[in-house]
């Protein structure tokens, strides 16, 4: 029998055969808030609040798949890991770059494939990921870190994630010892709490006969100050400043509800609930529903004295009833342990038998209601606000006359 060789995974492209298979990681989506990442092995199980789903049970499954729960409760989507999901998962061990700066700084750095670049600190290595997807497959990423724990940490997750032949990761004070690299990167980043004590090394890393960026990423003013003087000194040019900050807009997509139809879900549900209760227990029958059609009938009055003009069969109401967010309509697979056949292939959910009601409870046959969907944005409470300011220059061959630190020294050497 031919036996294929599984591809390695890395965080750099998508699997060619998008295939999960023992060994591989997969991002487990919940929701934009709920997100893991594990690695598949048979016989392990993924626990979470929709229930235990077998690791064997992926195996086999395209990357985008959406797995039902053996509990019927809730369904989660197989995502391929990439650099973007990594920032939102990873282990924290320090403060992290989120993307809106990510993505600002390798815009305004011109990142293009094939480039090499310095980053340092390396800290949780969430920028490094993002760096060395985009500068792959050819280019390269010096790192470098003095927390020598870090350092163990984000080399076993560049190995683990297929990038550590385009990534070099050093233990090393840069503001003491510098980077010790000449005439080698097109870029530099710098997230370091005293970033001017590496501009001077900094300058002669970058290809001395070409045009080079370098950005430093500080939280208060007082650094980018001693910044603007050290790269004013160092000969850089363009020295510009930014703050990125983002302002997240919700988009839903909700029922509109006509009056009607809103009365007819309520009738229904009025139904349901008088089958659920035992008939020793129903005091008076006739007494609720005469509730419940009071009920409706205030409420279509309301509705008319609030749009007036408008019939209460026109008149609209809103329900949010997402209760998934990613709830697109697509299929979702029910993991092939818990089909009833044990089919050795997994079943669309809306071909397994799902028991949804009691005996007692159960409800008469009723025409589906379907209303029209509109799309609402909405702001959430928390907005996210300053996180640190980004200070652009640029390294050009044409202005490198001697600094005014090494003319100022010179000079008192010659006093
Ligand atoms: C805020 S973290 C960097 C986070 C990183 N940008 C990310 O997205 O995960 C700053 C890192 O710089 C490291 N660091 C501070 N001073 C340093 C120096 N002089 N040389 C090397 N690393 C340094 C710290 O140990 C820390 O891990």
């Amino acid at each position: 029998m031919e036996v294929t060789k599984q591809e390695k995974q890395s965080f750099a492209r998508y699997k060619a055969n998008n295939t999960i298979e023992e060994g591989d990681l997969v991002v487990m989506y919940l929701s934009k808030e709920t997100m893991s990442i594990i690695r598949i092995k048979d016989g392990d199980y993924f626990n979470c609040k929709f229930g235990n789903y077998k690791h064997s049970d992926m195996i086999g499954l395209q990357y985008g798949t959406k797995l039902g729960s053996n509990t019927g409760r809730g369904f989660i989507y197989l995502l391929h890991p990439t650099p973007e999901l990594w920032t939102l998962v990873l282990p924290h061990r320090t403060q992290i770059l989120y993307i809106a700066d990510i993505s600002f700084v390798m815009n305004f750095l011109n990142l293009k494939p094939g480039m090499s670049m310095i980053e340092s600190g390396t800290g949780s290595g969430s920028f490094s990921h993002s760096i060395a997807r985009t500068l792959a497959p050819t280019g390269h990423l010096y790192t470098f870190e003095y927390h020598q724990e870090r350092v163990n940490a984000a080399k076993k997750e560049f190995e683990d994630h297929g990038l550590s032949d385009m990534v070099t990761l050093e233990c090393r004070d840069v503001c003491k010892n510098g980077f010790g690299l000449e005439n080698k990167v097109d870029a530099i980043f710098l997230d370091l709490p005293a970033p001017w004590d590496a501009v001077a090394s900094a300058k002669k890393a970058f290809k001395q006969d070409k045009i080079g960026k370098i950005c430093t990423f500080s939280p208060c003013i007082e650094q980018i100050s001693r910044t603007v003087t050290a790269l004013n000194d160092e000969g850089f040019v363009d020295i510009q400043m930014y703050e990125c900050l983002i302002r997240f807009n919700e988009i839903r997509v909700i029922p509109l509800w006509t009056i009607e139809q809103a009365m007819e879900k309520q009738r229904a549900v009025e139904l349901k609930r008088k089958k659920a209760t035992p008939r020793h227990m129903r005091e008076n029958n006739t007494t609720e529903e005469e509730t419940s059609a009071k009920k409706i009938k205030t409420e279509s009055a309301t509705a008319e004295e609030s749009n007036p003009g408008t019939p209460a069969s026109t008149a609209t109401t809103t329900t949010n009833n997402s209760d998934s967010e990613m709830d697109d309509g697509a299929a979702i697979v029910i993991p092939k342990s818990e089909t009833p056949s044990a089919a050795s292939t997994p079943v669309l959910a809306s071909e397994a038998k799902i028991e949804t009601s009691t005996p007692t409870a159960a409800a008469a046959p009723r025409e589906r209601i379907d209303p029209v969907n509109v799309v609402v944005t909405k702001l959430p409470v928390e907005q996210r606000g300053h996180t640190s300011y980004l200070m652009f220059a640029t390294f050009t061959p044409q202005t490198q006359h001697p600094s005014l630190t090494q003319l100022n020294a010179e000079a008192a050497k010659s006093e």
